[in-house]
């Protein structure tokens, strides 16, 4: 039931982050009169890559470009092994010695802390790679042949100091963890790798937040306090059942797209972060079970289906809240993302707290007239059950 939707809901969502790229590059003259067919601009660190593909042979030639000083490398590769990765990737990594004459690493990225070993590419190049820095700019210039004459291919690129006379790390963080995009050196169109998985995370973390963070509590809140009106029966079921299954086809699809983010990061694994979203999807699940499985109102095992339900809807509220922190942490977005979650969080808080309060009230105040109007009573405070 859910769950059909729930895959369309996130295949839209990877389709919406996979958007097409194409753009127009500025500096096209190259030495030894060379030209390409193809450019592409580099989504980060001001790069460009210009490319002609000759179908007959399966090759494609390439120059990279991108800007750095005389005391820094640039570098740039195919991942034949996964998308969105250094590791795994063939590079070729231009840097100069202090007299300025450059040379050219082909080597391959075994991890995200490489020993920059010489040779090893699991890419075939054509003739000799070469390099040239001029005016603050370095070109790279390869022959590669595809592998499996694939025109889409994972490339990477970066850009970093020499340190030392040798090439140093890479700045961690931001522009530098985007470099990666998945290019078709046939038509120039690419699914923009590096803004599609920041975008997903965000998605993901976005979706989630909504859907566990807000609808589901919400949900539990509609359940609890607005049942306590009579006028409110069974309007209050219909829109608990509705925040429920919204939420939870929204937090499958945020969920779906938290597994696949976490299948693609290689090296780096949030597992608390990962364990508390499968416990909380498959508390989720059981909650959709509960539904179908529903004991009659006037059934004995309704107390324990209470009981069950309960249970299982508050621990999935309690670990989302948990889990929305770790995600937050893990994402580090503006800090005003973490801000306005806890005041979600506490205004949710305050509000179950002032109903809690007035529940309470009604359901003794009702009590009371129901024990002087008759000897047998009504249910108690908010656990009566609805629909
Ligand atoms: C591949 O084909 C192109 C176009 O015909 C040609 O210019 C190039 O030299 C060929 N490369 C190899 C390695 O044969
Ligand atoms: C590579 O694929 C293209 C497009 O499918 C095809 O036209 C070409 O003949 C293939 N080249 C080789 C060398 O297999």
């Amino acid at each position: 039931m859910a769950r059909p939707a729930a895959w369309l809901l996130l295949g839209a969502v990877l389709l919406f982050a996979a958007s097409a790229t194409a753009q127009d590059c500025t500096s096209n003259s190259f030495s030894n009169g060379r030209s390409f067919r193809l450019c592409s601009a580099l989504p980060v660190l001001g790069a460009s890559l210009y490319y002609t593909y000759h179908p007959e042979n399966s090759t494609v030639d390439v120059a990279f470009r991108a800007s750095s000083g005389s005391s820094g490398w640039v570098g740039w590769g195919i991942n034949t092994e996964r998308p969105n990765s250094m590791a795994g990737s063939s590079v070729l990594i231009a840097s100069q010695d202090g007299t300025g004459s450059v040379s050219l690493l082909q080597t391959y990225l075994e991890s995200t802390a490489p020993n920059l070993t010489p040779g090893g590419l699991k890419i075939t190049l054509s003739g000799t790679p070469t390099a040239e820095y001029s005016g603050g700019v370095y070109t790279i210039f390869a022959t590669i042949v595809l592998p499996n004459n694939n025109t889409q291919q994972n490339t990477v690129w970066q850009a970093g100091p020499i340190s030392g006379g040798s090439i140093g790390a890479h700045i961690q963080s931001g522009q530098n963890l985007q470099s990666t995009l998945r290019l078709d050196f046939l038509s120039g169109s690419s699914t923009g790798a590096s803004n599609s998985r920041l975008h997903r995370r965000n998605i993901h973390g976005v979706l989630n937040g909504v859907a566990w963070g807000v609808l589901i509590p919400l949900g539990a809140m509609i359940a609890r306090y607005l049942r306590v009106f009579e006028s409110a029966d069974p309007a209050w079921f219909y829109l608990h059942i509705a925040c429920q299954c919204s939420g939870y086809i929204l937090g499958v699809a945020g969920w779906g797209l938290g597994l696949k983010l976490g299948s693609e990061s290689v090296g780096t694994t949030y597992q608390p972060h990962r364990n508390i979203g499968i416990a909380i999807f498959c508390l989720a699940t059981l909650q959709v079970f509960a539904l179908l499985l529903r004991p009659d109102k006037k059934n004995k095992y309704r107390l324990y289906w209470n009981i069950y339900h309960h249970s299982v809807g508050y621990s999935v509220i309690l670990l989302a809240a948990i889990n929305i922190f770790k995600g937050l942490d893990i994402l580090k977005p503006a800090t005003g993302w973490k801000t306005s979650y806890i005041v979600i969080l506490a205004t949710l808080g305050g509000i179950a707290l002032c109903l809690e309060a007035i529940t309470w009230v009604i359901v003794l105040r009702r009590r009371r007239r129901d024990a002087d109007k008759a000897p047998h009573g009504t249910n108690g405070a908010g656990w009566q059950n609805g629909a």
